[in-house]
């Protein structure tokens, strides 16, 4: 079984998704990570971000993989050719680059076809941005998940600095919340698989609800 979870920036989608994985006993696959390890990968090798046959290159040829911490149950660590990427890739450089880089047809053609092939191997909850809509369209439950842009914003903010501590998390609540409207715009306006909901999918508003009811409400939609 295949529960896709889509949603925007900020709406709660990786928190939720890795609970429900764990109640449901389903592996979990971050596929926005991908992109951001191919965001990485670009700026590491000074890639320009319009470049779309080097870009779909690194996609198509340098392996993607997800590592364990010691005792936790999913994965949570981010490797590209075997270089641990996993806090490079929620910098503030890797936020921007992620967009263009998300919107090339190459990288997304490379990187689809590695989701449906882990996909296909147990029952996962997968999220993103276009699970329902281009990665599993047959997916038995397609959730999509909204909240409000500053709801999303201040989600965002509490995350950087749990990842990177209070003062090392250098952008405030406004330039985040910018941040946010302006990828929310890209991403919903980009030619290829842009952002929208699957019109099979259950769409939910969390920006009132705890973290634990928006769980709930999958697992119990799964189980339904
Ligand atoms: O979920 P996230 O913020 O880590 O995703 C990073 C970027 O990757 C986001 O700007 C949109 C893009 N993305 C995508 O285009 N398709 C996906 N399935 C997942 C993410």
């Amino acid at each position: 079984m295949i529960v896709a979870i889509d949603g925007p920036a900020g709406s709660g989608k990786s928190t939720v998704a890795k609970l429900a994985a764990e109640r449901l006993g389903f592996a979990y696959l971050d596929t926005g990570a991908m992109y951001r390890a191919v965001a990485w990968r670009a700026l590491e090798l000074g890639i320009a971000l319009d470049d779309e046959p080097a870009l779909t290159a690194i996609a198509t040829n340098e392996p993607i993989s997800f590592g364990y911490l010691k005792g936790e149950p999913l994965p949570s660590e981010v490797y590209i050719n075997d270089i641990d990427v996993t806090r490079e890739i929620r910098t503030p450089a890797t936020d921007l680059a992620v967009s263009p880089v998300s919107a090339v047809l190459g990288v997304r053609e490379a990187l689809v076809a590695q989701q449906q092939r882990i996909g296909m191997l147990q029952d996962t909850v997968m999220e993103g941005r276009d699970i329902g809509t281009a990665v599993f369209p047959g997916a038995e439950l397609k959730v999509f998940l909204t909240a409000r842009p500053e709801v999303r914003a201040e989600r965002r903010l509490c995350q950087n600095a749990e990842r990177f501590g209070k003062e090392a998390s250098s952008m405030d609540r406004e330039a985040i919340l910018a941040d946010i409207i302006r990828r929310d715009t890209y991403d919903s306006s980009r030619e290829h698989s842009p952002l929208v909901a699957a019109d099979d999918a259950l769409v939910l508003d969390t920006s009132d609800m705890s973290i634990s009811e928006v769980v709930d409400w999958i697992v119990n939609h799964a189980a339904a």
